[in-house]
């Protein structure tokens, strides 16, 4: 496969691999000459995983894998008759790690291999450490990892730990610890594998891919929106397809932000596509992000898609969460339910038809965020040890 790193704002295109913006400031992306793909994969909904559409991803060596994607896409049928449109939920908290970041990560860090790296690093709310550590122990490569701290659920610091990153809580927010990442990268010659890094967001476009392997082209997928990268992927995935001649439609891009954290709604609100930094704060701290690298990327796929994005509150993502806990038998972390929430909130605003085929992206499991389940549900109720005194609170 031939690809170039292109700049998304002067289309600058470069030959070297090993950078994550253009001389002009922008953000790049992997360009593919689809061309030059030798596709040998069959849209037949069989042996679903990141590396079956191994032919378009830009890789050159045999890949880090853990055996990341292939998760569920359930026929959400509660959500579906409550609702009134077909919904599906795809349940990325099922990867290796627990969120979506396995599929970039699986590719950043083969890329990080071939490029002789020793050391890899990122700034994260959770998932992109625990999920980098992880592969970084496969890989045997050195992790650095700089959390913001106090905001980052038990779950994720208890990852990174464990498969043995180096973990610095730093007093600030994710955006100050990404700008000193970045830094520091550059200085100590670290991977960075944030989703600046363009060929993570390669690994996170087969979210679509499998989408379209179990039931072709949905009109519509809605997913949460942090730093922005994975709703770029999923667009940048769909796009490629129809380029490929494989699909004839690109389902609207739907995003959805807390109101607490929401710089992408507010340009999107005003039809722009720059964005103004904030002060981020919600109780899905995945999504706690106030001034998201991917903004660009993410409204030109929202605009591109006609899709749109909407916001909704702390208390309409919990509430989400339960629902889908309890009535779907799916267990999420809140910022993924944001993207159910999200729905709600369209379906009522008149935004979506009632026709559609709608996909939810669930990003990360309920496991990686107990503090926010207890709570929100309370701790387990205590009694003595007997028939009597349990069936006295049944
Ligand atoms: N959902 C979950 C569970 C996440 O962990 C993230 C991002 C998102 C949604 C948003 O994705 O950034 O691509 O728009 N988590 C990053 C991290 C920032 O460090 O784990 P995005």
């Amino acid at each position: 496969m031939d690809f170039k790193l292109r700049c998304i704002d002067c289309n600058k295109e470069y030959e070297r691999e090993d950078i994550y913006t253009c001389e002009c400031g922008g953000i790049l992306e992997v360009k593919i000459d689809l061309d030059s793909i030798n596709l040998d994969f069959k849209f037949d909904g069989n042996n679903l995983s990141v590396w079956k559409y191994g032919c378009l991803l830009p890789v050159k060596i045999k890949p880090v894998s853990l055996r990341e994607g292939g998760t569920p896409l359930y026929n959400a049928d509660y959500l579906s008759e409550k609702l009134g449109v077909k919904v599906y939920v795809k349940h990325e908290g099922l990867n290796p790690s627990g969120s979506f970041k396995d599929r970039g990560m699986t590719v950043g860090v083969t890329k990080a291999i071939e490029l002789g790296k020793g050391a890899v690093a990122c700034a994260s709310t959770g998932n992109t450490s625990a999920s980098m550590a992880m592969y970084a122990a496969k890989a045997k490569l050195k992790a650095y990892i700089l959390l913001p701290s106090g905001k980052v659920a038990l779950g994720k610091v208890a990852q990174a730990l464990m498969h043995g990153a180096k973990v610095v809580g730093i007093r600030g927010n994710f955006d100050k610890a990404l700008a000193l990442v970045r830094e520091i990268s550059e200085k100590e010659g670290f991977y960075l594998l944030n989703s600046v890094n363009p060929f993570r967001l390669e690994g996170q476009k087969t979210i679509a891919f499998e989408i379209v392997d179990e039931i072709g082209v949905p009109d519509r997928v809605i997913l949460p929106v942090g730093n922005a990268g994975n709703i770029s992927a999923i667009f940048k995935g769909f796009k490629e397809l129809k380029e490929l001649g494989l699909i004839d439609s690109i389902p609207k891009m739907t995003g959805v932000q807390a109101e607490g954290a929401n710089p992408i709604y507010k340009a999107f609100v005003e039809g722009k596509r720059d964005i103004k930094a904030m002060n981020p704060e919600t109780i899905a701290t995945a999504i706690r992000i106030g001034n998201p690298v991917n903004a660009k990327k993410a409204l030109n796929a929202v605009y591109e898609s006609k899709g749109v994005v909407t916001q909704v509150s702390d208390e309409e993502i919990i509430n989400a969460q339960k629902m889908l806990a309890a009535k779907e038998g799916i267990g999420v972390e809140p910022a993924s339910a944001a993207s159910v929430a999200g729905l709600i909130k369209l379906l009522k605003q008149g935004e979506i038809e009632k026709d559609e085929r709608v996909v939810c992206i669930t990003t990360g499991h309920l496991l990686k965020d107990p503090e926010t389940v207890i709570k929100v549900c309370g701790s387990p109720i205590e009694v003595d040890a007997n028939i009597e005194a349990i069936k006295a609170v049944l």
